[in-house]
Parts: structure tokens; C-alpha cells; sequence
């Protein structure tokens, strides 16, 4: 490590609701963030999300202006620079290099009919050994496919693809380039063999001068351009590493760096992330299987759509008065299993183990006795057992954790923090560090400029446990009953939830 001590290192978070920048000192300490939020995205129809590229740039500048304006810190002094930010988006730019038409994000669930389309050209069985994993309507290759089939006009000026992060990066650098773990999430990419993929971008017709060049997430992949240093107040040639993605940016930031480490982030969606040695997936693609931030390094990912947006979805719509901390405090008056109430925590379809966008939210179990704490707690158990599902998923993938580390908005909850030791049935850690995607960033670009030798090197100093909870052996073999109760409400109530979903139609 360094001796020199006046040097930061600035991730920059390009996330959904807003674009966040903070600084990293040589130690891996956060010494300063600022975010500036995004404009909210657009949803003209039901399964429809997108949002404007060049608001992304501009919230970008305001950050980091914002960051360096409130440490003091001068440019000059910012040694490098890592981006993530939300993955799976489609950037569609022309020949002057001028944003097309607003990107589709990673919610937007237009595109079954291209997914469809790509299944039945290439056969699922070619798509699971050339990407290890499905085509699923979240991902950026059938977004494309849905412009080229809706939108013509588009499609035929379109030059170039970039993913959401990626754009606020040919604005900083003036160069196309991306990450081996944000490409994992295209559905273009050979996540095994960490390169664009032969068999889809020509088995598909497209053509391979649309994409970026792929790099490994601690490479350089561009310097500050001059123009970009006077609007951000960086300085000219400050290197920019190539990021990753935010779950696998996240982990970097959670030290999910090593064989046996798992980790559980609780944001809107909730992720369990497990450290791969090899790209091994899941036969049925219940789990994502991408590369990691670290060369030669992969990830296996399980994603509940509504996990925090559930708390969130139930506060807001039923106790709007009430912090989160009061609600959560109230779920302590129920008991273990919220008396026999069961929350199912589909409000956006589901991601694994169902990928099924037609899964609708439910409570089983109701009864004239239950309360609004039974409810609340029936919400933070169900979240959990949710992730279970993931859990169980990747340590059939050889992915066996010691301990999961917990982190995002609901880690700061110990009661939550314990419920997820008990049904999970492992020892839960928090960290000292909470910061998420945008640390991960820093720590990716501390490497790629020579502060440290590599993503172990730099989270053996940066990544510090400040809690632990320990399963109770009864509660947890109270929850392992209720668990497999759970698990029997998908299957009993799947066709009806299609057919729920036909009436939207
Ligand atoms: C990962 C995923 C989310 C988005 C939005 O598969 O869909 O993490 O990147 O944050």
C-alpha cells in the first residue's frame, strides 16, 4: 500500500433513483458522499420503465461536483475512478453519438415476445451453454430485439449499445466501453469465456460493431476528457477504471471476494450473491450466473423483485405516519410465524426460484385475530424466507457459506438482522461500511491504479464486521417448518396468479 496519504478515489453510482459519488481515502475509509437524484422513470404502459440517458449525465456532474465541492477536495486529487450502477438497460446511440430514444431500464418487462422469438430460433439448450443463462424479459438483448420490431426507424439509426453506466462514461471519457459484469447481463455475453458471444450476436443477426469493448472491472478503460474535467471539476487525464455492475460492485464492497463468501443486500430488490470459482449455473436458470468484478472470478446471484419494496409498498399505502424503525419495532409485539400469516412478496413478479413476471403479491393465512404487527412482521418474514429460496439454490451450486453478510436499507434493522439469521439458518454479519455499489466502484478503481494489488488486497484492509447474529437452533427450527409451508403457496396458487394476470390484458 501507498504512504501517500492526499489521495481519493471517487466511485460513482449510477443508480435508479439517483446517481450517487463518494470518496475513498487510501485507507478505504468513505470520507464524503453526495447524490443528486434522478427524474423519476417513465412507465407509459403497465410493463413499461425508462428513463433518460443525458439525465443520468447530468445528475453524474451534480454529483461529483457535489462531492468535491462539500470535501474541499480538489480534483487533482481524486487518483481514479470506478463506475456501476443499475445493469440490463438499453442506451441506444447513433452515428453522431446522440442518445436515440430513452433507454429501457432493468424493470421494464415489455419484451416477452422477443424472448419467445430468440428461444425458439436458437433453442434454450444452445442459450444456457453459450450465456449461461436464460433470455428473461429484464435483459438488455430482447429490448433491443423489441425496437428493431416496434420501432423501425429507430433501430436503423442505431450505431451503438451501451448499458446505463456506460453512458455517463462515454460522456466522462469519450470512450464505448463496458465490464465483464454488467455484459453478463445482456444476454450477448459468454459468461464463461468472459467475451461477447459468437453464437448470439451472429445466430441473431446482429452486428458486433453495436457493442463496447468488454473489459475486466479493474482495467483502465478511459482518461477524464478536458471537456468532461470543466463540467465535473475532475481533472483532464484522471484514469477511469471499467466498473462493474451494481450487485457485483456491491459485493466487491461487502468483501465478497473468496470462496465461501455469500452476501445479502436489501434494497428495493433483495440479492443473495455468492463468489464462484467456476461458471457454474443453474440447469433451470432460477439464478444468474455472471462474472465478477475479479478476473477469472464469477458470481451466482438469486433476485426477490420486491423485497425492500414490500416494507416499503405496506408503510406507504397502510401506516404512512409511521417511521420504519417504529414499524419494525411494532412487528416485535407478534410472534414468531405472525400467527400462522404467511406474505408472498411477488408485488412485481418474481425473479427466482419462479421467473414468473405474472407471481402477484398475497397474504395466506388471514384471520379476524391478526394485527397490523402481525402483518408488518408477516412482511419482514416473508422477505426472508424469499431469499431462502435463493439461498438454497446457490448452495446447491457449491456456493457453501460459512456466514452471509448482510447489508442495504433493511440490514440496519437488528430485529430483521436476526429474523434473517434464524430462517437462513446462519451466522448474519453486518459491516462497518454500508455504502454499497458506489464503495464497491472506489475499491475496483483503488486497484486499478496500483493502490492495492488486487480486490482481496484492498477489502483485507477496507472491509470491517461490526455485528453478528447467530440462529437460534428452536426459532430456527420453528422457521424451517414454516419455511416448508411457504414454499407450498407458489405452486398451489401459480394458475391462478396467471390467470389474474390474463385480466390485465
Ligand atoms: C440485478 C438487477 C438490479 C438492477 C437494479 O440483476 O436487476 O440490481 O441492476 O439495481
Amino acid at each position: 500500500m501507498s504512504s501517500r496519504i492526499s489521495k481519493y478515489w471517487l466511485g460513482l453510482d449510477v443508480g435508479t433513483g439517483g446517481s450517487r459519488a463518494l470518496l475513498v481515502d487510501a485507507g478505504g475509509r468513505v470520507t464524503h458522499a453526495f447524490t443528486a437524484p434522478h427524474r423519476e422513470m417513465h412507465m407509459a404502459r403497465p410493463l413499461w420503465a425508462e428513463q433518460d440517458p443525458d439525465d443520468w449525465w447530468r445528475a453524474c456532474q451534480a454529483a461529483i461536483r457535489g462531492v468535491l465541492l462539500q470535501s474541499g477536495i480538489d480534483g487533482s486529487s481524486v487518483a481514479g475512478i470506478g463506475l456501476t450502477g443499475q445493469m440490463h438497460g438499453l442506451v441506444l446511440l447513433d452515428e453522431k453519438h446522440e442518445v436515440i430514444r430513452p433507454a429501457l431500464i432493468w424493470c421494464d418487462q415489455r419484451s416477452q415476445k422477443q424472448v419467445d422469438f430468440v428461444n425458439a430460433k436458437l433453442g434454450t439448450d444452445t442459450i444456457l451453454s453459450s450465456i449461461a443463462n436464460p433470455v428473461l424479459t429484464g435483459f438488455t438483448l430482447p429490448k433491443l430485439l423489441w425496437v428493431r420490431d416496434n420501432e423501425p426507424e429507430s433501430y436503423a439509426r442505431l450505431r451503438k449499445i451501451l448499458l446505463p453506466k456506460d453512458y455517463p462514461r462515454f460522456k466522462l471519457t469519450g470512450e464505448f466501453a463496458t465490464d465483464v459484469s454488467d455484459a453478463s447481463g445482456t444476454s450477448l455475453f459468454d459468461v464463461a469465456n468472459r467475451k461477447w458471444s459468437d453464437a448470439m450476436v451472429s445466430g441473431l443477426g446482429l452486428d458486433r460493431s453495436i457493442l463496447p469493448d468488454a473489459f475486466e472491472s479493474s482495467d483502465l478503460a478511459g482518461w477524464v476528457s478536458a471537456e468532461a474535467a470543466k463540467s465535473t471539476g475532475l481533472s483532464p487525464g484522471t484514469p477511469v477504471v471499467a466498473g462493474a455492475g451494481d450487485q457485483a460492485a456491491s459485493a466487491v464492497g461487502n468483501g465478497i471476494v473468496e470462496p465461501g463468501t455469500v452476501s445479502c443486500t436489501l434494497g428495493t430488490s433483495g440479492v443473495v450473491f455468492a463468489y464462484l470459482e467456476k461458471p457454474e449455473y443453474d440447469p433451470q436458470g432460477r439464478v444468474h450466473t455472471f462474472c465478477h468484478a475479479i478476473p477469472n472470478v464469477w458470481h451466482v446471484m438469486g433476485v426477490t423483485q420486491g423485497a425492500g419494496l414490500s416494507l416499503q409498498w405496506f408503510r406507504n399505502r397502510f401506516a404512512p405516519d409511521i417511521a420504519y424503525d417504529d414499524l419494525t419495532a411494532e412487528a416485535t409485539l407478534s410472534h414468531a410465524g405472525s400467527d400462522g400469516l404467511f406474505w408472498l412478496p411477488y408485488l412485481m413478479g418474481e425473479r427466482t426460484p419462479h421467473l414468473d413476471a405474472n407471481a402477484r403479491a398475497a397474504w395466506v393465512g388471514l384471520t379476524a385475530r391478526h394485527t397490523r404487527a402481525d402483518l408488518t412482521r408477516s412482511v419482514l418474514e416473508g422477505v426472508c424466507y424469499s431469499l431462502r429460496d435463493g439461498l438454497e439454490i446457490i448452495a446447491a451450486l457449491g456456493a457453501n457459506p460459512s456466514l452471509v453478510r448482510l447489508s442495504g436499507g433493511g440490514a440496519k434493522s437488528p430485529f430483521w438482522q436476526q429474523l434473517f439469521a434464524d430462517v437462513f439458518r446462519q451466522k448474519v454479519v453486518t459491516l462497518a461500511t454500508q455504502e454499497g455499489s458506489a464503495y464497491g466502484a472506489a475499491l475496483l478503481a483503488m486497484v486499478g491504479t496500483g493502490e492495492y494489488s488486487s480486490a482481496v488486497d484492498v477489502c483485507s484492509v477496507a472491509i470491517k464486521e461490526v455485528d453478528t447474529k447467530n440462529p437460534q437452533p428452536k426459532v430456527s427450527a420453528f422457521y424451517q417448518q414454516r419455511y416448508e409451508i411457504y414454499r407450498s403457496l407458489y405452486p398451489a396458487l401459480k394458475s391462478a396468479f396467471g390467470a389474474i394476470a390474463g385480466l390485465d390484458g
